[in-house]
């Protein structure tokens, strides 16, 4: 791991983006991987280089992005034969997974890393002449749905979190005096029971993803034919549904002077006051965000520890 005051001491200015999505990488790669990404330490590092693919503004990206909710712009993927995965980013992850098959069995015991989980199950499902639930193609997909899926709604979450911090102090020496009475009373260590001790901090992060949900919207298509309760507007099968994260909550019915700042939304009086569903930044159902359960990177060490800094807007950090 990295120490955050290493780069402090240097005494320049820090592009915390960049940081942050480095921060995040690591994270996902201990967490999910249980590997050493390297990208705090090597700006250059391979998965450094994946991401940057992945994430980047590219028509390419955009056409990938449509495909995935307009069933329309499936038209480019016939035409052109386009793909709806990058080739560089396929081959990637599928080059890691060949890598991984190599390893002897007793080095697939990790619990850390799903990649080893899945093969495990696998190799037991041909152990017990079953069908194989998990194909190399199964796996290398939830690999690059880890990896995406993972670090970068976590690093957007932290850009914009510390971007309130820096233009709200108050909040801010609220977040570090709790930050810095929990880590004095633990003798200067966050373990992981430590964090559920940083309320206010929470709610901080709550309201940064009211304000900022990364993902601004959420698609399904119709199954079966259903009326929206109390309307005429009926839905027929295969219809593609966009419901509007972004919208709901800056709704002002939902949440008063929505584009205003304020963390006391989340306290857990108000929380129970709150219309169902009217804050939905991991999605909603079945097909709810995995990492909203445990919620791996917002609970990291590394994410909470690095407000102990402060943080000024322009990005300057002492
Ligand atoms: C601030 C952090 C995160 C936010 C705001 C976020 C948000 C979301 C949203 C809105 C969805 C779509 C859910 C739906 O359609 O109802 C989703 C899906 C998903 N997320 Fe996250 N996510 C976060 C972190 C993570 C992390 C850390 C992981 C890795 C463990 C992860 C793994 C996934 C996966 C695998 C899916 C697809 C689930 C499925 O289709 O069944 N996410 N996330």
């Amino acid at each position: 791991m990295f120490n955050c005051s290493d780069y402090v001491k240097t005494n320049q200015p820090i592009n915390m983006t960049d940081m942050i999505e480095r921060i995040a990488l690591d994270v996902t790669g201990y967490c999910l991987f249980d590997s050493e990404f390297n990208a705090m330490n090597n700006p250059n590092s391979e998965f450094r280089k994946i991401s940057k693919i992945i994430l980047r503004s590219t028509n390419e990206n955009t056409i990938r992005r449509m495909m995935k909710i307009f069933d329309s712009a499936n038209v480019l993927k016939k035409l052109f034969d386009f793909q709806d995965i990058s080739p560089k980013v396929h081959n990637f992850f599928f080059n890691r997974l060949e890598d991984t098959k190599k390893l002897p069995q007793c080095e697939l015991t990790t619990e850390n890393d799903f990649v080893k989980l899945m093969l495990n199950i696998r190799n037991k499902e041909l152990a017990d002449g079953k069908d194989v639930t998990f194909t190399d193609e199964i796996i290398a997909s939830n690999m690059r749905l880890f990896f995406e899926g993972g670090f970068e709604p976590a690093s957007t979450t932290l850009n914009f979190c510390l971007y309130e911090l820096a233009m709200n102090p108050m909040i801010q020496e609220r977040v570090r005096s709790e930050i810095k009475r929990v880590r004095d009373s633990r003798s200067g260590f966050f373990e992981f029971n430590a964090l559920d001790q940083l309320t206010y901090m929470e709610m901080v992060i709550e309201e940064t993803l009211r304000k900022y949900p990364p993902q601004t919207m959420l698609h399904r298509i119709c199954t079966k034919t259903y009326r929206i309760p109390e309307s005429d507007v009926i839905l027929r099968p295969h219809v593609s549904v966009s419901i509007p994260i972004y919208s709901i909550h800056h709704d002002e019915r939902y949440y008063e002077n929505p584009e205003t700042f304020d963390p006391e939304r989340f306290t857990t009086e108000n929380k129970a006051r709150r219309i169902p569903n009217t804050y939905i930044p991991f999605g909603i159902g079945p097909r709810k965000c995995l990492g909203s359960l445990p919620c791996i990177q917002r609970r990291s060490p590394s994410s909470r520890g690095s407000i102990v800094f402060r943080f000024e807007s322009g990005c300057q950090v002492r």
